[in-house]
């Protein structure tokens, strides 16, 4: 038997974590909420660790607001960056694996072909400064037994994301646009979370892995998807551009992320974008389409 510890647990990635890990008899799975632990409070953190005496942690806590984020470093500092090595510090000193996730933003966004895990990164926002800090501060305070995850592009059944926003978009208006220009991989937080427990029960060496779906998309290309598993006639999804919709924060126009290293440790590549779309519809109809 071995003891997990999720933090974050009230995110949609944390969800699907304790979801999958819920199917583990050999496995007891502690998840903790915001509510219940701030990573960001280092002596919250540590109380967390002796009482719980987790083997594996898996960080599904960030500050995600990207747009927010601009007008509010501090915030995003503590949840991204404070937070991530308060963790990785309290794991270090316990002996626990530490799996920690991350983001394409932390890419400049302007490759043409998929960043290698090793690519020069070069963060356009504070959402991707930030988290960068984080992996590098985790993998810092524990060189040892962390594992930083970059994905992207995340939707799942718990917590607002894009799915949802399109789902509603589709009841309320008769056309929508969406930016065409945007290249990356869509991540169902489900295929996501039973890819980081492999991760972490795996012995894959430390360091740096990229994990999404399959295959990559536009926003654009995506929405229609989307309209096709709500049954509508995905012709009323329209293209526009980035520049025709500015944003705070700079969106990378292109990031999806080469799993090289993922696949030279043996990992099970996630299933194809589009199908990973189909199975999360399938597996929690209503909750997809409730924005
Ligand atoms: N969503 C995406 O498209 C995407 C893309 C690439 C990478 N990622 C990464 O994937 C991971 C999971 O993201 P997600 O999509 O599941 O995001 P999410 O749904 O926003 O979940 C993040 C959770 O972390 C919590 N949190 C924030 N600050 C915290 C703190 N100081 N202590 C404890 N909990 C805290 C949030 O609580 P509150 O809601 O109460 O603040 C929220 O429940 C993150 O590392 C994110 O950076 C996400």
């Amino acid at each position: 038997m071995t003891r997990w510890l999720i933090t974050g647990a009230g995110g949609q990635l944390g969800a699907d974590l304790l979801r999958v890990l819920a199917g583990r008899p050999d496995v007891e799975a502690v998840g903790l909420a915001r509510a219940n632990l701030d990573i960001a409070d280092e002596a919250a953190v540590r109380a967390a660790f002796a009482d719980i005496s987790p083997d594996v942690v898996i960080n599904a806590a960030a500050y995600t607001a990207v747009d927010a984020a601009e007008t509010d470093e501090t915030a995003a500092t503590l949840g991204n960056e404070v937070g991530p090595r308060n963790l990785a510090t309290a794991a270090a000193s316990s002996d626990a694996t530490l799996v920690h996730v991350s983001t394409d933003y932390v890419f400049p966004g302007d490759a043409t072909e998929p960043y290698d895990e090793d690519a020069p990164t070069g963060p356009r926002s504070v959402y991707g400064r930030t988290k960068l800090a984080g992996e590098q501060a985790v993998l810092a305070a524990h060189p040892v037994g962390a594992r930083v995850v970059r994905t992207a592009w995340v939707y799942g059944a718990s917590g607002a994301n894009f799915v949802k926003t399109i789902a509603r978009l589709e009841r309320e208006r008769e056309t929508i646009s969406v930016v065409d220009d945007q290249q990356g991989s869509p991540t169902w937080s489900r295929d996501l979370a039973t890819g980081l427990v492999a991760l972490a029960d795996s012995a894959a060496p430390v360091g740096v892995y990229h994990c999404t779906n399959t295959g990559s998309t536009t926003w654009f290309a995506f929405a229609r998807a989307i309209f096709e598993e709500l049954g509508a006639d995905p012709q009323r999804v329209q293209p526009t551009t980035t520049a025709a919709f500015p944003r705070p924060a700079p969106r990378p126009a292109y990031s999806v992320l080469s799993d090289r290293k993922w696949r030279a440790a043996g990992l099970p590549q996630l299933p194809h974008w589009r199908d990973a779309l189909r199975t999360a519809f399938a597996t929690a109809p209503d909750l997809m389409r409730s924005a």
